[in-house]
């Protein structure tokens, strides 16, 4: 029998989910989404049977074994917790929360229910971050001592005055919506107990129209743009590790860059995508490789793997289906977000006060 699965949200990201779902080897048998016409637009393109216009509706009568939230953030948590109660497990878009409150009751929901709750940190299933920790388990790069992740784009607004310039719906601005290389650097250090956060947090262009991103949602007339256009920081873990990242939509970059760069103790390495003039185009380039020292030379190893345009955004959702099958590991745990959620409170909560945090 298939694993069934309901879709909360008919976003873009809905383009990924359900392709990903079907490869692995998952159903997706429902959709719902306050927007009937939305739904029943993704219904009809991937020939989804039942379209309803209330999860609770959809959770009642679909029969399901899973469902995946594709919602503005401010939705994950009550989303997940109405679907664990109901004893389905869950696939939530990133970030997991909108704060380490929220993904805390959530992580504690799936405990309770013993279901599966996994994010959608599609990073991690690009072909480049396969491989990379692949050499990292096999002891390549030994301990990561310090590492450096960037998502920074030029002119990537998504949108004016929506959900994702409004904190109360969002939780945030680059540093919540681009927390993917935070997550992979964390993930390529194997998740240590963060302690302190500095950063600082700029919001200069956040209004200025001449930073919309090509991507995103319609701009909405006077709605609120309350959230940082980039933000610098710093994260010290317990384990004595650091880890430096930028994330911006809006501030004067050469290029869009998204990458995680790290120094371990016996060699460093990096991920990364250099988008082109128009998005992903010929321009674009993109590195994975390992830094040694080997017979007295600097060795420059480089790690070629398959192309992936959608930043592993099906290889993730099909990751979920393949979890819940027990024929692949997840690739992320709840306890994982926690922290990653303790982090991007701490950054906030330092660019406020000015000082460093410590995390609890
Ligand atoms: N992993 C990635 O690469 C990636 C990329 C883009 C967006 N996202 C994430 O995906 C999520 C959705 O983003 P999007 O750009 O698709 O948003 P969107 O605004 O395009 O679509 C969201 C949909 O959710 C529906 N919705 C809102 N509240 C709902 C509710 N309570 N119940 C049912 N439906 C509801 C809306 O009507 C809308 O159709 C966000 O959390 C975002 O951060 C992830």
């Amino acid at each position: 029998m298939s694993i069934k699965i309901g879709i909360i949200g008919a976003g873009g990201m809905t383009n990924y989910h359900i392709p990903g779902f079907i490869a692995g080897g998952a159903e997706v048998v429902a959709i719902a989404d306050v927007n009937q016409v939305a739904a029943q637009r993704v219904a009809d393109k991937f020939n989804i049977p039942a379209v309803y216009d209330s999860v609770a509706k959809m959770i009642k009568s679909a029969k399901l074994d899973a469902v995946s939230v594709v919602t503005p953030n401010k939705f994950h948590k009550p989303l997940a917790l109405q679907a664990l109660a109901a004893g389905l497990h869950v696939f939530c878009e990133k970030p997991p929360a909108l704060t380490a409150a929220e993904i805390r009751a959530m992580a504690a929901a799936a405990k309770k229910a013993k279901k599966t709750l996994m994010f959608n940190f599609n990073n991690r299933a690009r072909p480049e971050a396969y491989a990379m920790r692949s050499y990292l388990e096999a002891g390549a790069a030994g301990r990561i001592n310090s590492a450096q992740a960037l998502w920074i784009r030029r002119t990537g607004i998504p949108g004016f005055g929506g959900w994702f310039t409004t904190k109360a719906l969002s939780g945030g601005g680059p540093v919540i919506d681009l927390l993917h290389m935070i997550d992979l650097a964390l993930y390529f250090m194997d998740y240590p107990d963060p302690e302190w956060v500095l950063a600082q947090t700029f919001n200069d262009f956040i209004a200025d129209k001449g930073f919309k991103g090509p991507w995103g949602i319609p701009d909405v007339a006077n709605g609120v743009n309350d959230v940082e256009a980039s933000a610098h920081g710093f994260v010290r873990f317990k384990s004595g590790q650091v880890l430096f990242l930028r994330n911006a939509w809006a501030e004067m970059n050469k290029r869009e860059e998204v990458s995680v760069t790290f120094q371990g103790q016996k060699a460093g390495g990096c991920v990364k995508r250099l988008f082109g003039r128009d998005g992903l185009d010929e321009t674009s380039i993109d590195t994975c490789e390992l830094y040694t020292q080997e017979n007295g030379c600097s060795v420059n190893r480089d790690i070629v793997t398959a192309a992936d345009p959608a930043m592993g955004r099906v290889r993730s959702a099909q990751n979920f289906a393949l979890a819940l099958a027990g024929k692949e590991k997840p690739l992320n745990t709840p306890g994982q977000a926690v922290k990653l959620m303790q982090i991007i409170d701490a950054l906030y909560a330092s660019a406020k006060s000015g000082k460093p945090i410590k995390v609890k």
